[in-house]
């Protein structure tokens, strides 16, 4: 497949390139070399420890192919010190990030051809590591396998930039203080899919999480982070976020767009946010959005509970959301100066420019 030829949408995570780089590690040995070989499957005992106790940790991000021809990595260093973090968290060997990126370069080099080129598009990279020592003890392996795959994409959402409908289910929770709710494990994504389902069941396309205490506070949407915009009586409008903790994902998109909508003018918050602050009568809530580096930004409509519906300002795309939105793929598809430095270009590509 080369890239632009193919109009059909290509969904999200539904195919995959030609190639994967794979390295494994001992206790006794470490970190052996990252190797590209063609993307196929693994062989693993039915004992790998990692589909019994679930060490496993991945990543997301995304190769950006610009009119000019440039293939570039989105913020890649961020996600290498997240995955670390990730390691860390799970008992499992920290990868350096110098390995991380250079992983990630050698994979979107070897597939640049591969790279989507339509509206929206882009190849979203999968670093991942499992315990694969065949073991049934209850202790972290002493084998592991760190690989990372590539899937030519779309947005997250079919919809590109519609307004979706949230879930706020009663009870269920994504994390807990002290738990694992900050790296980016599988087992976090497994214990959220029941509650994916009841959201879907009721009529929304994600989850709106909140805190495992108190059962108040907003903490993530689905896989994302969440954001609003908040109008104070003086007439300013804020943009708002929940502070990082022990049960939030630093999201690279998040870090993004606090950076961009400050260099834009607008004052940004890192507070709590109930939810009765968007579901209140008189809410100063004017727009709500979600993000990630697989759906970039995505507007909140409605927020539906067992007990009712809202809808967050006039229940379409914000401007604000829009703006950043629009102004994060500028940056990303080369088309404005790239002032954070965030494009990390992958050395030894140049493809055709774009017509
Ligand atoms: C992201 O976009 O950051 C995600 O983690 C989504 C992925 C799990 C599909």
């Amino acid at each position: 497949m080369s890239a632009g030829d193919d109009p059909a949408p290509l969904g999200f995570g539904n195919r995959f390139t030609s190639h994967m780089v794979v390295a494994r590690w001992t206790t006794e040995k470490g970190w052996g070399p990252a190797g590209l070989t063609g993307h196929r499957p693994l062989e693993l005992p039915p004992t790998a420890m990692a589909l019994h106790y679930g060490q496993a940790i991945f990543e997301g991000l995304k190769a950006y192919a610009a009119a000019d021809g440039t293939l570039a990595l989105f913020r890649p260093w961020f996600n290498a010190e997240r995955f670390a973090r990730s390691a860390a968290r799970l008992a499992m060997p920290e990868l350096p990030p110098q390995v991380f990126v250079a992983a990630c370069e050698t994979l979107a080099r070897a597939d640049a051809d591969e790279v989507p080129r339509g509206q929206g598009q882009s190849l979203y990279l999968r670093p991942f590591m499992i315990a694969v020592e065949p073991n049934l003890g209850v202790r972290p392996s002493r084998e592991y396998l760190f690989a990372v795959v590539a899937s030519p994409v779309d947005h997250f959402f079919a919809g590109g930039g519609e307004a979706i409908d949230v879930w706020c289910p009663d009870g269920l929770i994504r994390a807990a203080p002290g738990g694992t709710g900050a790296a980016k494990c599988a087992g976090n994504y497994a214990g959220s899919l029941a509650t994916k389902a009841e959201a879907l069941a009721n009529g929304c396309q994600e989850v709106l999480w909140l805190d495992a205490l108190e059962h108040r506070w907003i903490e993530e949407l689905g896989a994302m982070n969440f954001f609003c915009a908040v109008r104070t009586p003086d007439g300013e409008t804020q943009l708002v976020t929940p502070a990082l903790s022990d049960t939030i994902l630093a999201g690279n998109i998040r870090d993004s767009l606090l950076r961009l909508a400050a260099g834009l003018g607008h004052r940004v918050t890192e507070r709590p946010v109930a939810l009765a602050e968007l579901t209140a009568d008189d809410s100063r809530v004017t727009e709500a959005f979600a993000c990630g580096t697989a759906a970039s930004v995505v507007p909140i409509g409605v927020i539906r509970t067992p007990r009712g519906r809202t809808l967050v300002g006039d229940g379409r795309p914000g401007k604000l959301t829009a703006a950043l939105r629009d102004e994060l793929a500028a940056v990303q598809y080369g088309r404005q100066h790239d002032a954070h430095g965030w494009m990390h270009p992958v050395p030894g590509v140049s493809l055709a420019p774009s017509p």
